[in-house]
């Protein structure tokens, strides 16, 4: 328990995370999922998601390199990334990663130059704007410009294979998804009179993993509105091989997030009124670079410290916390109510798992980037029964 209370922080990859896997399968038989590694590279996810059979989408060298040494054959990675650096193209060749995403006429010459047997994916773009981080500012080529990127293609002599989106992380919007599918095949249709023989549609990432409060996945109603645009837009006769590259969806309710306090200060105003400044263990250089980047704005629980004793203190007070670096701009919240919190109490952030630690740096010389980890396995989140069957469906 010493050890425990004095990590800088946990992150337990925990309960709810299994049955994840299973609901995707459930939801989207046809849709294989290729785990978007930068949204966490956590071994614990890592090795789960490929024992399942899962795919990956990596985005460079490092992330390739991570994948292979776990042993993932090459035909399981797409390098998902249209505007690669050429030391990244050259990491693929040598490996033999076959699958490639592209949207712009330069990335096809830098293919053609440095890496001509590429299977290269068209990506579109598909923005929902309401996403929670939109990304066709980015990436993304409107369905226009289609014609112009293939016929280069064709010049080239590169092989155009498929279509792929990315709706935006945290896509609330359902239209969103089945307008990309039907923009999807538009661009099959040209590219099929090009003469490209084209075999993949990936429809990205983008999406939620919750759980409701009888620990069933939430999922149903954009499985559903995927499954329908994909029965009319690409009916299975078609012989077209779907994937999508989830990253939020398995990561995020996979680990909780716990800091403990280790400071803290009254600050009295010129009325009397007291306001708390609380110093915690993590913060916006950490796992709260999710609040910058990936907007979040992360829930939290108190959890008394189990080395004190109960605290009597039933005051609230508008409280700061703060994160451990010298920098004043690295601050969680400002002005919330919590009640008095001693050095040495937690608190407790869920669904810590999905671009956070994965976005941490070390500045001010804070570990943020190598946190504490406990593991947990829970055998009531897995069905043994189902485990085997779960492994057929997935290499399917
Ligand atoms: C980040 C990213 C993903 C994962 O997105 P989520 O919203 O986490 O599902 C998938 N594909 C690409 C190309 C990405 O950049
Ligand atoms: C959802 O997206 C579609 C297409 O991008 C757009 O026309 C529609 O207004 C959006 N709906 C909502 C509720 O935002």
């Amino acid at each position: 328990m010493e050890g425990i209370a004095n990590s800088r922080w946990l992150l337990t990859l925990c309960v709810p995370f299994s049955p994840l896997p299973q609901a995707w399968r459930a939801a989207m038989p046809r849709v294989v999922p290729f785990y978007a590694v930068k949204c966490n590279p956590e071994p614990g996810i890592l090795k789960l998601l490929n024992a399942l059979g899962a795919g990956f989408d990596c985005a460079c060298k490092g992330e390739l390199d991570m994948m292979l040494r776990m042993g993932v054959s090459p035909n399981r990675i797409i390098f998902a990334h249209p505007c690669k650096r050429a030391s990244d193209i050259r990491y693929a060749r040598e490996h033999n990663v076959q699958y490639t995403t592209f949207d712009t006429v330069s990335e096809l010459h830098k293919i053609a130059q440095m890496n001509p047997d590429f299977k290269c994916v068209l990506r579109i773009r598909a923005d929902d704007p309401d996403a929670r981080v939109p990304l066709g500012l980015k990436y993304g080529a409107e369905v226009s410009e289609a014609d112009v990127l293939l016929r280069t293609a064709k010049e080239l002599g590169l092989q155009v294979v498929g279509v792929s989106f990315h709706v935006g992380s945290a896509c609330q919007n359902l239209s969103t998804f089945s307008g990309a599918i039907v923009n999807a095949r538009k661009v099959f249709d040209e590219a099929g009179a090009l003469g490209f023989n084209m075999e993949l549609l990936d429809i990205g990432g983008g999406f939620t993993g919750h759980f409701d409060e009888m620990g069933n996945v939430m999922f149903g109603v954009i499985a559903n509105t995927i499954n329908a645009a994909l029965a009319t837009n690409f009916p299975p006769e078609m012989g077209v091989r779907v994937i999508a590259e989830p990253g939020r969806y398995f990561a995020e309710t996979s680990s909780t997030l716990l800091t403990p306090v280790y400071g803290q200060r009254d600050r009295v105003a010129a009325d009397g009124s007291v306001k708390k400044d609380y110093w915690l263990t993590d913060g916006l250089y950490g796992s709260f670079n999710c609040i910058l980047y990936d907007g979040q704005n992360p829930g939290y629980k108190v959890v008394r410290s189990p080395l004190m004793a109960d605290s009597t203190d039933s005051r609230t007070f508008l409280s700061t916390l703060w994160g451990p670096t010298c920098d004043s701009a690295d601050c969680v919240y400002k002005d919330v109510t919590l009640p008095v919190l001693r050095n040495g109490d937690w608190l407790m952030w869920n669904n810590a798992g999905a671009y956070t630690v994965a976005g941490a740096c070390d500045f001010n010389g804070i570990e943020f980037t190598t946190p504490g980890k406990l593991y947990v396995w829970s055998d009531s989140a897995v069905d043994a029964a189902e485990e085997g069957a779960d492994e057929q469906v997935m290499n399917a």
